[in-house]
């Protein structure tokens, strides 16, 4: 599907954005492993959080869906059942990674699939672990799916994380319910905390000790309900839209707003953004709060603060719209953000390209880019690549160019953010309520 989208009205208005992806796929796991049946609402519709509960349906957990809220009957740490076929974690890396850690616990061997895109992506950062682990783990030549997953009484480690990634860190902490001891991992830089907060919750003992992070084995883990916060990562496409377009005021209610997640708001707050957050609460350890966004003309005015090392790691999903946001500030330096070479898409090359074809002055680094300022952007054909946050990014960029931008791929949105298009066209009407 090509999506048109041109420069036009402001942006007022309320979104409710779609429930966290990453709270959502981690509270479907451990439910599905918990006694009791669990209620999470506001789960999210996205299709990467389908694929988990697919492959946990695949698994004989029993799962209802009613509207946004998911209804799982867990079966225990040690009652997940042989799959009659290949998981097919689609195009989600979150399902694929975290959902290895679980199996490698299992008796019984499992494979996991992906799509093209997933098929990419390396999967060499959790076999090692799992490996020393002992999980056998097999896949195609260099460490890319499909993965055949051959599990079993597992051995704790500690391990020291040779990549900032929660992904990882998670994968390792939920095989460490299966370890013969207590299994730690040492982040040097602190990725996204969910796993480690949703296994408190549920009843697992997590620790952190310093920059390790400690699990102990069979936990009795008690279904729970849970009302799952707005994602921020999806947000950020609203707010920077409300912090170009002049006019524009926007109010996300009840997004989350997790200190290793919220990076973006004080980011986007340096930068002279108009974000205010308001009615923060706390429920189930995971905080949250509405947010409102105001276009403030004064903003924006000098180049945007240089991302790189924690930095980097803090807002790596949100660094496409951040450079399309540097395009139309004082410019942006993105450095030590080599993982973004290795998502859905080579987001380095993907950002790059496109900003190049609405007109824009981008130099590619090997872990990063140097976006110029005050870019007059064009409209353009979009190559999204099939790549969710690609396509939001440049449908942003597409309200502050001339001319008509053509996002190609556009479907792709629903892998975080089903009716993206139809929320973008519902604030832009200004009558957004
Ligand atoms: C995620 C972790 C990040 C992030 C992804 C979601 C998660 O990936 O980019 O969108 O839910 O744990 P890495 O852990 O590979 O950095």
């Amino acid at each position: 599907m090509i999506q048109t989208i041109q420069q036009g009205a402001p942006l007022r208005g309320s979104i409710r954005c779609p429930g966290d992806k990453s709270i959502s796929h981690r509270y479907a796991l451990i439910a599905a492993l918990a006694h009791g049946r669990s209620e999470l609402r506001r789960f999210a519709g996205s299709r990467d959080c389908q694929s988990t509960l697919g492959c946990l349906r695949g698994l004989g957990v029993d799962i209802r869906v009613d509207g946004s809220t998911v209804q799982i009957a867990g079966n225990g740490i040690h009652g997940l059942r042989p799959p009659v076929r290949p998981l097919d974690a689609g195009n989600s890396g979150t399902t694929m990674r975290l959902l290895s850690g679980i199996l490698a616990g299992q008796p019984f061997p499992a494979t996991l699939v992906g799509d093209e895109s997933l098929s990419r992506r390396p999967m060499g950062r959790i076999m090692q672990p799992l490996r020393l682990m002992g999980a056998d783990i097999g896949s195609r030549e260099g460490g890319l799916p499909p993965l055949s997953v051959r599990g079993g009484a597992l051995h704790a480690i500690r391990y020291a994380l040779p990549v900032a990634s929660a992904q990882v860190k998670s994968c390792i902490l939920l095989a460490g319910l299966y370890g013969d001891g207590t299994t730690a991992v040492e982040e040097k830089i602190a990725t996204r905390d969910h796993t480690e907060i949703a296994l408190c919750h549920f009843g697992a003992a997590v620790r952190r000790q310093g920059l390790w992070i400690e699990v102990e084995p069979a936990p009795l883990l008690e279904a729970r309900q849970l009302d799952i916060p707005g994602d921020l990562s999806g947000a950020a496409f609203f707010i920077v839209a409300a912090a170009l377009v002049p006019g524009s005021e926007l109010l996300l209610p009840d997004v989350g707003l997790n200190p290793r997640r919220r990076a973006l708001i004080d980011y986007l707050r340096q930068a002279g953004v108009n974000v205010a957050v308001e009615n923060e609460s706390q429920p189930a350890g995971e905080p949250r709060g509405d947010l409102r966004v105001q276009y403030d003309e004064t903003a924006l005015r000098d180049r945007l603060p240089r991302i790189d090392g924690e930095r980097a790691a803090a807002l790596i999903d949100e660094i496409p719209i951040l450079a399309v946001l540097g395009s139309q500030a004082g410019g942006l330096e993105i450095r030590d953000a080599g993982e973004l070479r290795v998502k859905e898409s080579d987001r380095i090359a993907t950002v790059a390209e496109n900003l190049g074809s609405m007109g824009a002055e981008v130099r590619q680094l090997p872990d990063g880019m140097i976006v110029a300022g005050r870019q007059r952007l064009r409209g353009a054909g979009i190559r999204t690549e099939g790549d969710h946050r690609i396509a939001m990014s440049f449908s942003v960029a597409a309200l502050t160019a001339s001319g008509q931008t053509h996002i190609n791929q556009a479907e792709c949105a629903d892998v975080s953010f089903p009716g993206f298009f139809e929320s973008l066209e519902h604030v832009r009407s200004g009558d957004g309520s």
